[in-house]
């Protein structure tokens, strides 16, 4: 591994934190200097140092940058290593692979500190690099402190490094998001744009960049990623289309472990289920290869299937059969499209269950034979 210290980087961000940074920001060299761009966030080692103190030094930019500051504090960025799913997973592959992207402020070769723990993905994580705070743009006159302009912040190159990334020593994708969103028809609308909307600021500023990174907290955002629909087939079967929309990249995208499933039941008169459908998934399926004499887990994995609804433009929609045991003919048919995120003790080694969250995409009802059929469609 590389040489994760560099003095500079802790002493700039400290000496912000202690207000007496002045001298400092009069000294930041190199402002708009194209042939000297520093290097785009990611996991650590980072060129840069990381803070002595991150919590601190992510409390400085907080100070002044109250509003964004919120907005991350609810974000899974800031629990990155936090995050009880993550906990469990790394429960399991304790190792500095996982460290360098779920706490970047530290030494992905040691355990990290509670500073580092508690900040997770912070802003110094992607707005400081040396002796720079890193924007899109420097728009603002007004700043207290020198931003250094690097147009590629409002691209996916800002994402990459931490959201396109191999199982280690491997050419197999654990995460494919920027490749997904690169061959979707929604190539063209960065990452930001959906996952950063400009918000109307609450103290009189200009609109900013919304910092709260929300998916698994957002339910309408995952509806927005598909539309459902419904209809029979034959006497003893359904089938659930589901077609891409809303998301820049496969859905779900990610983890290894998200999915979606599709359910369908038959409900008499008085709503109680009488059939159900076996259910069908769409995801990614893994299965493991013998361990290393280290026994780790991720080193010797490999992908068996990718069921998942593919980017916008790159193909799909995903049809679902869903088959009863007798007919439904003249029974009224409840079916739902879920999102889940599993649980991850390895996601009970690939039997799977139980799902943490289950969002609901889409349903419906398809009414018996012969009375008019109403079917959801709110994807
Ligand atoms: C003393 C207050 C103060 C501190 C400390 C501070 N900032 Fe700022 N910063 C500002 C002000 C004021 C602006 C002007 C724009 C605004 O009001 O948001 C600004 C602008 C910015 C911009 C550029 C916005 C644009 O124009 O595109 C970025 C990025 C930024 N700060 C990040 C940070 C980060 C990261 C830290 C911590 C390392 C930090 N700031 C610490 C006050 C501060
Ligand atoms: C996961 C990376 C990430 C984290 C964490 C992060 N930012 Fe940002 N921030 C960005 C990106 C990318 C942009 C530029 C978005 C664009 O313009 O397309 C940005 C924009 C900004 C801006 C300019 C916003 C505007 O629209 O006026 C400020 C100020 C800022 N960030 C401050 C912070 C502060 C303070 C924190 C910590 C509380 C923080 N950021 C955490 C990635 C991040
Ligand atoms: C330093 C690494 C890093 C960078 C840079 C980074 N992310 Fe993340 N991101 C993470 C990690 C780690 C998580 C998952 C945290 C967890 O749940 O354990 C995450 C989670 C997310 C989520 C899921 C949030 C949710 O509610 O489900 C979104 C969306 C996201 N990032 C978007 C972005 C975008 C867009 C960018 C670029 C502007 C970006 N990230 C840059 C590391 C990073
Ligand atoms: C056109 C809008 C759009 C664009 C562009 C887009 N996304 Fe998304 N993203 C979504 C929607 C909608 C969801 C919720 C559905 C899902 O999970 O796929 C989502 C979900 C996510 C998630 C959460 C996955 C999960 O289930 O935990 C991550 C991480 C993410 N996006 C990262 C990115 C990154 C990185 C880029 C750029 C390379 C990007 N997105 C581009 C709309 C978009
Ligand atoms: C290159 C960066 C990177 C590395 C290395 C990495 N992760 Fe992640 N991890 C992410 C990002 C980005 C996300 C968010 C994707 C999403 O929301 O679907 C994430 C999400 C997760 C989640 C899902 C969290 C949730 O809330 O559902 C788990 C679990 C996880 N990672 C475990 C690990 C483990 C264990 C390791 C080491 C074997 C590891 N990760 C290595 C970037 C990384």
């Amino acid at each position: 591994m590389r040489s994760p210290s560099l003095p500079r980087g802790a002493a700039f961000v400290s000496a912000l934190f202690l207000a007496a940074a002045a001298a400092l920001f009069g000294r930041a060299e190199a402002r708009g200097d194209a042939t000297a761009l520093p290097p785009l966030p990611g996991p650590a080692p980072r060129p840069h140092s990381a803070p002595a103190d991150p919590a601190k030094a992510n409390e400085a930019c907080a100070s002044c940058h109250a509003e964004i500051a919120a907005e991350w504090q609810s974000s899974l960025h800031k629990q990155a290593w936090t995050d009880p799913v993550f906990q469990q997973a790394y429960a399991i592959e304790s190792v500095a692979f996982c460290r360098g992207c779920h706490a970047p402020e530290a030494d992905p070769e040691h355990e990290p500190g509670a500073g580092a723990k508690a900040v997770g993905v912070g802003c110094t994580s992607c707005h400081v690099e040396g002796a720079h705070i890193v924007g899109a743009k420097a728009l603002s006159t007004n700043a207290p402190h020198p931003v250094f302009a690097d147009a590629r912040l409002a691209t996916a190159q800002a994402c990459a490094a931490c959201h396109q990334f191999n199982f280690p020593g491997k050419k197999l994708p654990m995460q494919n998001t920027v490749a997904e969103h690169a061959r979707s028809s929604l190539s063209g609308t960065s990452c930001q744009s959906c996952h950063m909307p400009l918000s109307p600021s609450q103290s009189g500023k200009k609109p900013h960049r919304n910092h709260a990174f929300a998916v698994i907290s957002n339910p309408a955002m995952i509806r927005r990623a598909a539309k459902v629909s419904a209809a029979r087939v034959g006497g003893r079967a359904i089938e659930v289309s589901v077609s891409a929309s809303g998301a820049g990249h496969a859905f779900p995208t990610g983890d290894m472990f998200r999915r979606l499933e599709v359910r369908a039941e038959v409900i008499d008169a008085k709503g109680k289920v009488v059939q159900k459908a076996d259910p069908v998934f769409f995801g990614r399926v893994f299965a493991d290869l013998p361990r290393d004499a280290k026994g780790s887990l991720a080193f010797h994995r490999t992908q068996t299937a990718d069921t998942r609804l593919p980017p916008p433009g790159a193909g799909g929609p995903r049809v679902a059969r869903l088959q009863f045991p007798r007919s439904i003919a003249r029974a009224k048919v409840r079916w739902k499209v879920l999102y889940e995120r599993m649980e991850t003790a390895m996601a009970a080694s690939f039997g799977v269950d139980p799902a943490v969250d289950e969002i609901v995409v889409g349903e419906g009802v398809l009414l018996p034979l012969g009375e008019e059929a109403k079917q959801g469609d709110e994807g």
